[in-house]
């Protein structure tokens, strides 16, 4: 009778599992490196979620934990990454996309670029190697993609940024929390001017600290615990101490994306802060289609970037043909950086690669003119069978 009900549980639940690492083989292939706990080869992983793997084996476990966990029972977190199988591709056959590869390349508030795709700032670059964030940095010029340092960096600003190969051609977006002292945020944003970063990300989607219960039990809470001030009289006051435009990071509805077009932004980045933040929240794919569906206009008004569970070639089209100007990464290349520039620059051949060869097989002749014709947008309960 137990034994019968558990067995029923069990299916229950094989019915909607949720793949935090999806079963690709990776266990069955790499077990003799967990074995005898050695760093498997870069030419053995195959994608992003593989540098995850990694970072589960290699990490002690607070340091994974830091960069693995959620806000509260992590429902934004899976969210994150569950949300893109829920839309449909819509293939197009018979195209020429004999020129496609061209049209990778974009640019990212006018700078140039290899890719549509960014590293996300994230705190502590230290906890996956000694180094800190300078595979970080390097690994970004070697695929020439942007990198946003956090400001709660393992390595000092200096150092970061001292690390460029070609000090000051590689261009970084700079990103911010601000500790309400506006003498400090005055000298801060000087710093950041002197050494060259060519943008503010302030990132607005936590005054609060993130209620993380897996990060408390391993006492790794989040980098910025303090209620803070966050209005936009503030942004107002910040962008008169700085010529480079503030970029506010971890919009998340159509009303706040609206209000950034009327208060003069440059650009907004749509974000749940990688479902750390407030659970529940919205993925940036949802937001994203929230404000092509009430106001799409926003998309040619403002350059959108938006972050989030982006893993796949796939989930990178699906972003862009909304509107979106770049995506995201934040973990995949935390964990690829532990094997420092070398592991970062492979994740973005990865998933550069993806994206030429997914954007191929959904016949898209030209990236830039993707569009949401491209997905069907009726979302899909992929679970139950439909
Ligand atoms: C370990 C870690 C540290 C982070 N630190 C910051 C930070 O200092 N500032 C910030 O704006 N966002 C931070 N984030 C959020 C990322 O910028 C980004 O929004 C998120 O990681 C995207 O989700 P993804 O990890 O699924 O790609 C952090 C995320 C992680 C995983
Ligand atoms: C560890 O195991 C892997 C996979 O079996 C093997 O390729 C590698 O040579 C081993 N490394 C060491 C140091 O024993
Ligand atoms: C960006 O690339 C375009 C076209 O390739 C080029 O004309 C332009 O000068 C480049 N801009 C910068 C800042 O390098
Ligand atoms: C885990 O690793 C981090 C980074 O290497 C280190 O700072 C920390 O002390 C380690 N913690 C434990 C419990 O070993
Ligand atoms: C910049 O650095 C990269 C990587 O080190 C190198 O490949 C490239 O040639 C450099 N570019 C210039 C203009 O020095
Ligand atoms: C900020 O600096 C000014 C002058 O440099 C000084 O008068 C003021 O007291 C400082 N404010 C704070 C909060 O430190
Ligand atoms: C910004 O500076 C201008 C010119 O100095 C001033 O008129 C304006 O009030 C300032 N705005 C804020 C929000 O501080």
């Amino acid at each position: 009778m137990r034994y019968s009900l558990l067995g029923f549980i069990s299916c229950v639940l094989a019915a909607r599992p949720f793949l935090n690492e999806p079963d690709t083989g990776i266990d069955d292939q790499l077990a003799g490196f967990v074995a005898n706990d050695t760093l498997p080869p870069l030419d053995s992983l195959v994608g992003l979620p593989d540098f995850q793997w990694v970072g589960r084996q290699h990490m002690n476990t607070s340091a994974y934990t830091y960069y693995r966990n959620g806000a509260a029972g992590e429902w934004s977190y899976r969210n994150n990454l569950e949300v893109f199988a829920r839309y449909r591709l819509r293939p197009r056959v018979l195209r020429d996309i004999t020129n496609l590869e061209a049209t990778i390349p974009t640019t990212i508030l006018g700078y140039n670029f290899s890719a549509p795709f960014f590293i996300s700032p994230c705190a502590r670059g230290g906890y996956a190697n000694p180094d800190g964030e300078l595979g970080l940095v390097k690994g970004a010029a070697e695929s020439n993609i942007l990198y946003m340092p956090s400001l709660y960096s393992s390595k000092s600003i200096e150092e970061i940024y001292a690390a460029r190969p070609n000090n000051s051609e590689q261009v970084l977006f700079q990103q911010v929390y601000l500790d309400g002292d506006m003498n400090d945020t005055q000298n801060l944003f000087r710093q950041i001017e002197t050494l060259g970063a060519k943008a503010i990300v302030m990132t607005v989607d936590s005054p609060g600290d993130g209620i993380r219960h897996r990060a408390a039990r391993y006492s790794v809470g989040s980098a910025n615990s303090e209620l803070s001030l966050l209005t936009w009289d503030l942004y107002h006051q910040l962008s008169n101490m700085t010529s480079l435009p503030i970029i506010p990071k971890g919009i998340q509805t159509v009303e706040d994306a609206r209000e950034a077009v009327t208060q003069g932004v440059k650009a907004i980045f749509l974000s749940n802060h990688g479902g750390r933040q407030v659970d529940t929240s919205p993925s940036s794919l949802e937001v994203a289609l929230e404000i092509y569906n009430e106001d799409p206009e926003i998309f040619k008004q403002i350059e959108v970037y938006a972050d989030g569970g982006v893993r796949y070639g796939t989930d990178v089209l699906k972003l862009l043909a909304l509107g979106v100007k770049a995506v995201g990464l934040g973990r995949p290349f935390m964990y690829a950086n532990i094997y420092g520039a070398e592991g970062v620059a492979r994740a973005a051949e990865m998933l550069k690669y993806e994206v030429l060869n997914d954007a191929a097989n959904l016949g898209v002749p030209d990236l830039k003119k993707i569009g949401p014709q491209y997905v069907n947008w009726k979302s899909a309960d992929v679970w139950g069978g439909s």
